[in-house]
């Protein structure tokens, strides 16, 4: 977009979240809230977006990246105060600022879009982004004269009791003339409640000029909701939460209880695929299609291929390649690979091992950096020893090994192709492929020994 740079304030500690993480960080449907404001002005093709910062602004600063210019306020004057830093930096610039909150993560591309075009259209050095809130509390009150024209701004904290009875509120989100809001901030002073430098003071200093600010009223006034506290917080979780259901159901996936889902905004899920209740998808998670999934799973970044089913488990950092089936009670840990149509069964653990094809841990087993071959079964309860109290060190086991039930792997070992373990053995070396091997105590009968025994009592 020509002429027009982009300021976010982000600079304030958001004293009402008390919190160590600045409240601009602190994250909405698994995203920090700033960064959808951000998201909205790269689909609006603004190049030139300036984030002021100030508390822990380092902290945002690492978060953001290099996608967004900075600017310092050392201290948190006030919005007025903080959008005063940009003076400087903007010094040859002519055309229009667009200002936002970082606290707004609900406004949408839509809304953005025709803010400027009333701002342009109008030729209007000033336009301010309003909605109707029922109740308003919390919010600047929008106060026009009697022809319906923008006379000003009044915080909540200053307003009079008819001032506060007016529904019409201040998104935050402005539209100006560079050159006539910087002359209109040297005007402000600190004279209200909160002695602050008041960026919504500006407009009243624009109209006694006898300038004219335009307003651009959403009807969708939930995408206004400002987060200043964790109560803002959980409601504009469950607004964006709604929203990503919506669309994920739109595009033909079935969620049995939209109420106790959470699915983050960066996951993908194809069509058939059936989400059970007490769901949880988070971070940049991809599933595919005809899959189910629930009840009561929970994945993080994982990659899960078509026709997967998984129940009662949990999935972090993993990749489960198509017709796989997982738990119930399932445990798959970071950097795990689950192979076709393997299975993964009741009270299993998978750390950082690769499962291959139609290979199956069905039972009370923990694999940990491990590689298994295509058509292995494992027995219930068998576990690699991968840890000596000082390393890790990797299983390996071959195609279509056998492994018998309660077999200890004592790593580092490797087991031959098509081997077979007998049950509750424990491996200390390297078994050869098509070997049976038994690593166990050989079973003695003692004849009649419990007979004698219940004799001498
Ligand atoms: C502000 C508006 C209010 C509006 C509401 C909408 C003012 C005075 N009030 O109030 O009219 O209805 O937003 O959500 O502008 N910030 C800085 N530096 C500072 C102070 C704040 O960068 O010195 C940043 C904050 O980090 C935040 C944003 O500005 O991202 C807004 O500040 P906040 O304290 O949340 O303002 P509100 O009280 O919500
Ligand atoms: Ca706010």
């Amino acid at each position: 977009m020509k002429d027009m740079v982009a300021i976010i304030l982000a600079a304030g500690e958001g004293t009402r979240m008390k919190s160590g993480l600045p409240k601009v960080l602190h994250q909405v449907c698994g995203k920090p809230m700033i960064e959808y404001v951000i998201d909205r002005l790269e689909e609006l093709n603004i190049d030139k977006k300036i984030v002021i910062i100030g508390y822990k602004g380092n902290l945002v600063k690492e978060t953001l990246g290099k996608k967004v210019d900075y600017i310092w306020q050392k201290e948190q004057l006030g919005t007025g105060h903080a959008l005063a830093q940009c003076r400087e930096i903007l010094a040859k610039f002519k055309g229009d600022l667009l200002v936002l909150s970082g606290d707004t993560p609900l406004l949408t591309t839509q809304t953005l879009k025709r803010l400027i075009e009333v701002q342009r259209e109008k030729n209007a050095l000033a336009t301010i982004l309003t909605a109707i809130l029922k109740p308003p509390t919390g919010y600047g009150r929008v106060v026009r004269h009697g022809d319906g024209t923008i006379r000003k701004i009044v915080e909540e904290e200053d307003a009079t009791i008819i001032e506060l009875a007016n529904e019409e509120v201040n998104a935050g989100t402005y539209c100006f003339k560079k050159e006539a809001i910087f002359q209109a901030l040297e005007k402000i002073r600190p004279e209200n409640v909160q002695e602050e430098y008041y960026l919504t003071d500006a407009i009243e200093v624009l109209t006694r000029k006898g300038h004219r600010v335009e307003a651009c009223t959403t009807d969708e006034a939930d995408e206004i909701i400002g987060i200043n506290s964790r109560k803002d917080l959980s409601l504009a979780t469950k607004i964006m939460r709604e929203h990503i259901l919506d669309r994920l159901m739109l595009n033909g996936v079935t969620i049995i209880d939209p109420l106790t889902t959470t699915i983050d905004r960066e996951v993908e899920i194809g069509r058939d695929t059936i989400i059970y209740p007490f769901t949880i998808v988070e971070g940049k998670t991809k599933i595919g299609q005809d899959c189910i999934i629930g009840p009561a799973v929970q994945i993080k970044d994982s990659k899960i291929a078509h026709k997967v089913e998984i129940k009662n488990s949990s999935v972090q950092n993993s990749i489960i390649e198509s017709e796989a089936r997982i738990g119930p009670y399932a445990h798959l840990r970071p950097e795990s690979r689950i192979g076709k149509k393997a299975k993964i069964g009741n009270f299993v653990e998978i750390k950082k091992s690769t499962i291959g094809k139609e290979s199956k841990v069905s039972h009370m087993s923990y694999i940990g950096d491990a590689t298994l071959g295509e058509n292995i079964n494992i027995g219930a309860g068998t576990i690699t020893c991968n840890y000596d109290g000082f390393k890790k060190y990797p299983t390996y086991i071959e195609d279509k090994v056998f492994v018998g039930s309660n077999t200890n792997f004592i790593a580092p070992v490797k087991i031959g192709k098509g081997a077979v373990i007998g049950a509750g053995s424990t491996i200390t070396e390297d078994v050869p492929p098509y070997a049976l091997a038994i690593a166990r105590g050989r079973q003695r009968n003692i004849k009649g020994w419990a007979k004698k025994k219940t004799q001498r009592k």
